[in-house]
């Protein structure tokens, strides 16, 4: 048959996250040969620019992640010449038409597959795929979308965009990312979980006394102002990243790793959800803070955030699962910006040891005593499990030990951005690791009724200082149920 060719177009090629994410993605995809053979970049965006000042706007991002001093510029040089430009606006078929005349060029004679990241505001969302599906008349080649986040900022609005994306697109055309499903350590949670004996049977409610989902970043939302205050970080966190991870740690083992076992799974697990409760949240906002001579802004002093502004930068939950593998075992999340540090893990407790002989050496912190297992999804990737540990001596002392999985120290090399991985599996038709549309329904369905909650009755965020490790109200929130934050003890 003939060949085929794809043409990838970022849509919203000046903002952000193009720069600094979706064009080096594709990029490092380039470098280690990932790419089909003929492939063509397109960026579009409203701004008028040439394709040279494109190349130049994202040559600076681009990085060679292996050998770094051979081929490098060779290779930056011949995908830099693959990528062009072409302006236009968002909601005009005239102009996607347009695009589509020029991606045709690239496809003659070829089975032409093409490739669309929205990378622009929900609110245009619709029209662009409007548009991008009236203008690719690749009738033997597939066309598929990848959207990001906010998918609304509700059941309701979010239901709504799906059925306009609908109009227009399959859902099998419709690539919905969350950028922490392409993270290393978040694939490999399935791996953890169904290729290990050792933690397998230990999955559930009879040995796991509790489940930490923990998100700080150490910088406050600088720049962002303007978008975050609309959202918040419980639909800008929870409601995704770290409900994502929920599902996959939670999910009954699934027929296949098919994208649709799994996410028939990741389904079940959510729709087994209780709806988060208002007296299950904790919220925060970030205050102004001095610290060594500088002072660090206050959420609320970012000039496009109203000053009277409610908006949550730090929220944690307690959230439960009503099955019988679950049910009763608190998940509790934390999700924080402006903190002390940055990090993302996942905390598993276990359950004290019945009838522990040791017990009097733990005095009456038995809790203390339990084994934990950390999987640091960033920075600084581990798998660590804490064990109780002989002293070595002739006494009997014991010691809180880590059995560590540390991956810079065992595995070489760079560990490849999550957008290389999603990318990678959208050009391939991986579905796996997006979001199909009833994940969505059924994680916006648990969250929606808090939200409105928390915004009619205007409750006010706990304030704490830029660079603190958050609210303390999100410790009386996890002693209710006997839980003890694992980063803090
Ligand atoms: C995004 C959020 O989805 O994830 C941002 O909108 C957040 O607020 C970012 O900073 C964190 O991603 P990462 O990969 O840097 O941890």
């Amino acid at each position: 048959g003939a060949e085929s060719t794809v043409t990838i177009t970022v849509v919203g090629a000046s903002g952000d996250l193009a720069k600094k994410k979706i064009f080096p993605a594709l990029f490092a995809l380039y470098y280690e040969g990932c790419l089909p053979k003929h492939f063509t970049i397109y960026g579009y965006a409203r701004s008028k620019m040439t394709d040279a000042e494109l190349r130049n706007i994202i040559s600076g991002k681009l990085t060679c992640r292996i050998d770094k001093s051979e081929n490098c510029g060779d290779k930056t040089e011949e995908f830099l010449q693959r990528c062009f430009y072409h302006s236009g606006q968002y909601k005009s078929e005239d102009d996607f038409r347009e695009l589509d005349k020029k991606l045709k060029e690239h496809e003659t004679g070829r089975v032409a597959n093409r490739l669309f990241y929205l990378s622009i505001p929900p609110n245009v969302f619709v029209d662009v795929a409007r548009c991008a599906s009236c203008s690719s008349s690749s009738a033997n080649g597939w066309t598929r979308v990848i959207v990001e986040k906010p998918f609304g900022r509700d059941s309701e609005s979010s239901a709504e965009l799906t059925k306009g994306l609908k109009q227009y697109l399959s859902e099998e055309q419709i690539y919905r990312i969350d950028h922490y499903l392409g993270k290393e350590l978040v694939e490999n949670l399935s791996v953890l979980r169904f290729s290990n004996l050792v933690f397998e049977p230990l999955w559930s409610r009879q040995y796991i006394r509790n489940v930490q989902l923990i998100f700080s970043e150490d910088f406050g939302t600088e720049g962002r102002g303007g978008y975050f205050d609309n959202y918040g970080i419980i639909r800008d966190i929870m409601q995704n990243h770290l409900l994502q991870i929920l599902a996959l740690f939670a999910m009954e083992t699934p027929v296949s790793l098919d994208g649709e076992d799994i996410r028939n799974e990741k389904v079940k697990v959510l729709r087994s959800m209780m709806p988060l409760q208002l007296e299950n949240i904790v919220i925060g906002q970030y205050k102004s803070h001095v610290k060594g001579g500088v002072t660090y802004p206050g959420y609320t002093d970012d000039k496009t955030v109203p000053k009277n502004s409610l908006t949550p930068t730090f929220a944690a939950a307690a959230l439960f699962i009503d099955n019988s593998r679950w049910d009763g075992v608190p998940f509790l999340m934390k999700a924080g910006k402006a903190l002390h540090n940055r990090r993302t893990e996942i905390r598993v407790q276990f359950r004290h040891v019945p009838g522990n002989l040791y017990k009097k050496k733990f005095g009456t912190d038995l809790d203390r005593a339990t084994n934990e297992l950390v999987i640091r999804v960033q920075p600084d990737e581990a798998i660590y499990l804490k064990i109780n540990n002989k002293i070595p001596g002739l006494g009997m002392r014991l010691d809180r030990s880590n059995l560590n999985l540390h991956y810079a120290a065992r595995y070489s090399g760079e560990i490849p951005d999550a957008y290389e991985r999603l990318l990678l599996d959208a050009i391939e038709g991986e579905r796996r690791l997006f979001i199909r549309s009833d994940e969505l329904d059924a994680a916006w369905s648990l969250f929606t009724p808090m939200l409105k909650e928390l915004e009619s009755k205007k409750v006010a965020p706990e304030l704490y200082p830029y660079g603190s490790r958050g609210p303390v109200g999100a410790h009386y929130l996890a002693a209710k149920y006997n839980v003890r934050w694992g980063d803090t003890s």
